[in-house]
């Protein structure tokens, strides 16, 4: 019986076989896999940002998986059918929505991560990796200003990074569900649609936000805000959470962070500060200035695949009391008995609601530590330099801004001297799409469609504005023909 049983599993191990390829066979596969890489990057130059044509494609929807195929004939099939159409992201003329990044040593971290498959969710599973990942969040947290006692999580981006802290504010002010219709959280229409989104995940559905007026550079009125609360306290609602914005998505508005801080220290609120754009910023003087009171904020959101150039993927929380991360998502369950001894370091599993998890913070420590935190800083100097310059030029081909940037993106548009303007802002956006050299988004701002420079990829370049600065003389000169 036993021998039986012995021999099926020998044959099971033998016919399962392909899954653990040899060392020939790993190198080959590695050879094509990084000849594609190469061939990808090498041509970036010369290719199209944006290719819009050809959305009927539906190779890659086969779902047949019955039999093995030589690694070349697969990559082949990603060049033909996932590189394009669609946004190419990687490249420097990719100026639309918050650009993510791409560093190819975050590429390598990733890999190392995969092939090690290290368990960075537990400390007792990988000390190593759990270090790092909290070496990164105290890295991030002092950037931010907190000096000790915070905690924080690496999540997969932005909207998960502010999930959690809802999540935190929550339960940290002890809202109930009996609460949740008369809890308020005051924020402004800057805010990132995220945010919406984690409060009804937080189920706070029924609750009320309120949008506080803003100024001419789309941010809150610090007294519109305190009457607001003034006024909600006073008819028996329960203000918990205000959201603030260091760089918001649409214009990169800072709110006033030192004034919201003191409304919210008077009122006993719990105050939030969405950075996943802008935080990263801090690495320059001048916006550890424009942004000095974030570290007096209750969580900071920030975003490493935006302003630390990594790829898509990379989100950071923070929050400056642990405990009230640990309230809201540390659990104990009898199969992981082993693991509470070991408590030299936090372990993310305690801080997120991910258990098991991808170790992604290697994508983001091994370009720190290879190239050092005064690339980054030059970098994004760079595109601050970008930014001043794309601002005079566009307004010498007559388009207007709708308000001076704050950061690396400009809202602006051109205004015909007949007809309807955000008629004929919509269709240079479609004729920007088709060109597709250098690609741009738009959005909606006081009703009015506007055009976005958002200049963000560690890959863009002067001769990247360069070009976007002729389509838009070129293509607002075809339409006003
Ligand atoms: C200010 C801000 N907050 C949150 C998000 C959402 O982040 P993610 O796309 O990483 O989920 C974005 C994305 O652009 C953003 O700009």
């Amino acid at each position: 019986m036993i021998s039986e049983l012995t021999e099926q599993i020998k044959q099971s191990q033998w016919a399962a076989r392909a899954l653990e390829p040899d060392h020939d066979r790993r190198k080959e596969a590695n050879d094509i896999v990084q000849e594609y890489a190469e061939a990808f990057l090498e041509k970036l130059r010369d290719t199209k940002t944006y290719i819009q044509a050809g959305y009927d494609d539906a190779t890659l929807s086969d779902t047949d998986f019955s039999h093995p195929h030589d690694i070349d004939r697969v990559i082949h099939l990603l060049e033909k059918h996932m590189e394009n159409p669609g946004i190419n992201p990687a490249h420097g003329g990719h100026l639309g929505y918050i650009p993510g990044g791409g560093l190819y040593a975050a590429a390598l971290g990733d890999y190392l991560a995969d092939v090690t498959n290290k368990y960075a969710g537990v400390f007792f599973a990988s000390p190593g990796a759990v270090r790092i990942e909290n070496a990164l969040i105290e890295w991030t947290a002092k950037l931010v200003g907190y000096e000790k006692g915070f905690g924080g999580n690496i999540t997969s981006g932005g909207s998960i990074a502010n999930l959690v802290a809802v999540t935190t504010a929550r339960d940290a002010k002890q809202l109930k569900a009996k609460d949740f219709d008369r809890a308020v959280v005051y924020t402004t229409k800057q805010v990132h649609h995220c945010i919406d989104k984690a409060l009804i995940i937080a189920g706070l559905r029924e609750c009320v936000v309120r949008y506080i007026e803003t100024d001419a550079q789309w941010r809150i009125v610090p007294a519109a805000l305190q009457q607001q609360v003034e006024e909600d306290k006073n008819q028996g609602l329960l203000p918990f959470m205000i959201v603030a914005n260091a760089g918001s998505t649409d214009v990169g508005a800072i709110d006033p962070l030192q004034e919201i801080s003191a409304i919210a220290k008077q009122h006993g609120l719990w105050l939030h500060v969405d950075a996943a754009y802008g935080g990263y910023f801090l690495l320059l003087d001048e916006y550890k200035e424009k942004m000095k009171s974030i570290s007096e904020a209750d969580s900071v959101v920030l975003d490493p695949h935006k302003g630390l150039f990594l790829p898509y993927g990379t989100g950071i929380v923070l929050v400056k009391q642990l405990k009230h991360l640990q309230n809201a998502f540390a659990y104990e369950a009898n199969y992981m008995q082993d693991t509470v001894a070991m408590t030299d370091s936090i372990s993310p599993a305690d801080v997120s609601p991910e258990l098991s998890k991808h170790f992604r913070g290697l994508r983001m420590w091994l370009p720190l530590k290879l190239y050092g935190e005064q690339a980054f800083r030059d970098c994004l100097q760079e595109k601050m330099l970008l930014t001043k310059y794309f601002t005079n030029k566009v307004q010498e081909l007559g388009y207007e801004i709708i308000c001076e940037p704050e950061m690396t993106v400009v809202a602006y548009r051109f205004v015909p001297q007949t007809g309807d303007a955000n008629e004929f802002n919509k269709k240079l956006m479609d004729a920007m799409h088709k060109d597709g050299e250098i690609f741009i988004s738009s959005t909606m701002l006081d009703g009015k469609f506007v055009l976005r420079f958002a200049c963000l990829s560690f890959r863009t370049h002067i001769e990247h504005v360069d070009k976007l600065l002729a389509m838009l003389r070129r293509h607002k000169e075809e339409l006003l023909k």
